[in-house]
């Protein structure tokens, strides 16, 4: 199922568009089932209903593990790579992580769950993770991982959500030089969570935690008490395999919902490809499992391909900005997969930390989660990649699952800043507002796509009109991503960033919604308004306007104060970057916040601030306006 010509590329697409259910069923072939499926696809936008794999049953963690261990029981699975340079890493074989997940598996058994429960897992990035998940899949349990950066409120709300019944956790996390207290934010957590009988404890930094009787155990003890044999659970292709809650344009973040067969079949046929992952190469992708980045392309997709994983613990400049490079030699790595706003950070430390390193192993290079400016791509491109490694700018999103738009290494000519073409399968449309489709080239609108592929979400968790309303009705029969794009004479793909009020801060993914709640929550703010500007290193930063607040001391020290409180209710990666004190907000008549206008003032673009006529008290931009410069 690999590409290796472009000439096959263009067949191979063409082939996906004229006969999806064909060219997905070939490709599902090169996958483990348990039973075959009777429909490759059925499906409806409007509903939206979409099945692949009809009747199909496997179980991922087979494809994952059982099938490589006759031929390829003792290659690396994974490479472990500590947050501390100094500290050993670790390798687990495939027959290893085997015995491992299937133990775990039982452990899970053990606590009560089963087939259909839904499992929290909170966690540093240690190989018990990766274990943690695969030992859910096996058992048929969902898991929702929870990035280690999200405070107690926003757990408690995806627990409460999606009903947890078990919560997997650590003591704490190392990143960098700092320790996380993960279990006492679990427990903080639990105090609202009723549905949560067990939570299992991984001793990782050894910090002093409680352990409360009849609710918390030790992994360490657990896994004594049960043996290394599990066999996997057989799954509905349309099974639920996982939830991982992303933020949207409004209210809550939402639970997005992969399925077991589609979204296998998809993280491996896009990880193979994309990459030109060689048997026996080194893969390192520098994301965290608590997003999609890190479920398909740590854990599934290349696991799928009995490919080496490398997990890394740490932060890429800790100790210092050399240490991606030392990684990158140490295990001589092939392909190295990372986001834009590392690439962009490490960059501002210069040359020196390049200095002495061996990259000679590099042959594939990868971009993801934001729009990569030129700068960022060729210095990539040239300091890392020697010119030799092509850059695959990969788009896509916890929605899709997979890789959608990117070029394909060794076989797609890159152009810097280009997603480049859609993958096999994969059908995308630019439309205007009124979703008429923009035909033909050099064009730019919104990115929709509109014929479904295995790997996209099927529903929200336990909110089905949701998934329709955000994704399947801003245009008739067509999946909306909430991104601007254009396509350039060549046909070529450039995603411009989100056309909704969802913000990409580090590649993180906010709802400007989210940080104004969270503003307003902080005793005394009345009203705010978040937007994003354009930031060196992250991308877009978060600038809000709070209308002043009731202040205790100085407004510096309530600056902090509303800080401390955003760290509070979703978590330190949601803290505004800049807070400017106003008087009023720009609002319409009838009372809506002008956000275009707060969008300009961000950027520092006064100058053309459009009509501002119907606003209800134009006076009060000039006020803004003189604020925001004197703000630092
Ligand atoms: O705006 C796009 C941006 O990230 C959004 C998806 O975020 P999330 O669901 O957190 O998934 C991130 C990792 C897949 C998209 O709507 N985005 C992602 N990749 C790119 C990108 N923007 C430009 N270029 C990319 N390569």
């Amino acid at each position: 199922m690999q590409i290796t010509s472009f000439k096959q590329y263009e067949e191979d697409y063409k082939k996906s568009i004229e006969n999806p259910e064909q060219f997905w069923g070939e490709v599902a072939q090169n996958f483990q089932w348990k039973k075959p499926w009777f429909k490759v696809l059925s499906w409806n936008f409007n509903e939206p209903d979409i099945k692949w794999f009809e009747g199909a049953k496997l179980n991922i963690t087979e494809n994952c593990l059982d099938r490589h261990l006759e031929k390829n029981g003792d290659k690396p699975a994974i490479i472990w790579e500590p947050n501390n340079p100094e500290e050993e890493s670790v390798t687990l074989t495939y027959k290893m992580l085997h015995e491992r997940v299937c133990r775990f598996a039982n452990v899970l058994k053990r606590n009560g769950a089963k087939k259909g429960d839904r499992i929290c897992i909170y966690m540093p990035m240690v190989p018990e993770l990766a274990i943690a998940v695969l030992a859910c899949a096996r058992i048929g349990a969902v898991h929702s991982v929870i990035f280690g950066g999200f405070s107690a409120k926003s757990i408690a709300d995806r627990i409460n959500d999606s009903q947890c019944k078990l919560v997997i956790t650590a003591d704490g996390a190392y990143r960098g030089n700092k320790q996380i207290p993960l279990k006492d934010v679990i427990d903080d957590a639990l105090i609202g969570c009723p549905t949560v009988e067990k939570c299992i404890v991984l001793t990782h930094v050894r910090t002093p935690v409680s352990m409360l009787k009849g609710r918390d155990v030790w992994w360490e003890d657990e896994v004594k008490h049960v043996n290394d044999i599990c066999e996997a659970e057989e799954m509905d292709a349309e099974d639920m395999l996982f939830i991982l809650y992303t933020s949207g344009s409004t209210g809550k973040p939402k639970g997005v919902v992969h399925t077991c067969g589609g979204y296998m079949v998809y993280a491996g046929y896009t990880f193979t490809n994309v990459f030109n992952y060689q048997p026996g190469e080194v893969y390192f992708c520098t994301a965290d499992i608590g997003w999609i980045t890190g479920h398909s392309y740590i854990v599934y997709g290349p696991l799928s391909q009995g490919a080496t994983s490398v997990l890394f613990e740490g932060i890429p400049t800790y100790p210092n900005a050399s240490r991606f490079w030392d990684i990158v030699e140490k295990h001589k790595v092939n392909t190295l997969y990372t986001a834009p706003t590392a690439i962009r950070s490490l960059m501002s430390f210069g040359e020196e930390p390049l200095q002495g390193k061996d990259l000679s192993s590099i042959r594939v290079l990868g971009s993801v989660g934001e729009p990569i400016n030129e700068e960022a791509w060729h210095w990539f491109d040239e300091k890392i990649g020697h010119g030799k490694a092509p850059i695959v700018d990969t788009w896509w999103q916890t929605e899709t699952g997979g890789i959608m738009i990117s070029p394909i290494a060794t076989v797609t000519p890159t152009k810097p800043s280009y997603a480049t073409l859609p993958l096999p399968g994969i059908q995308p449309i630019l439309v205007d507002e009124n979703g008429k489709e923009i035909e033909g080239n050099g064009v730019s609108g919104n990115l929709c796509i509109k014929f479904p592929w295995p790997g996209m979400l099927r529903t929200t968790y336990g909110d089905h009109e949701r998934c329709k309303q955000t994704y399947f009705s801003t245009y008739e029969n067509l999946y909306f991503t909430g991104d601007g794009c254009l396509r350039d004479e060549d046909g070529y793909y450039r995603i411009t960033g989100r056309v909704d009020d969802v913000l990409n801060v580090s590649g993180h993914r906010i709802g400007t919604a989210e940080v104004e709640n969270a503003i307003n929550m902080h005793a005394g703010v009345v009203e705010s308004a978040v937007v994003g500007y354009p930031h060196d290193v992250k991308g877009q930063g978060i600038y809000a306007f709070v209308i002043n607040p009731e202040m205790h001391g100085e407004a510096e020290l309530t600056k902090k104060d509303i800080l401390q409180t955003v760290t509070r209710v979703i978590g330190a990666i949601a803290k505004p970057d800049k807070i400017l004190f106003v008087s009023g907000l720009p609002k319409t008549r009838s009372g809506k916040i002008m956000r275009r206008i707060l969008r300009k003032i961000a950027e520092g673009d006064t100058a053309n601030l459009g009509d501002t006529s119907t606003l209800l008290d134009p006076g009060v931009v000039e006020e803004i306006i003189a604020a925001s410069k004197a703000l630092k």
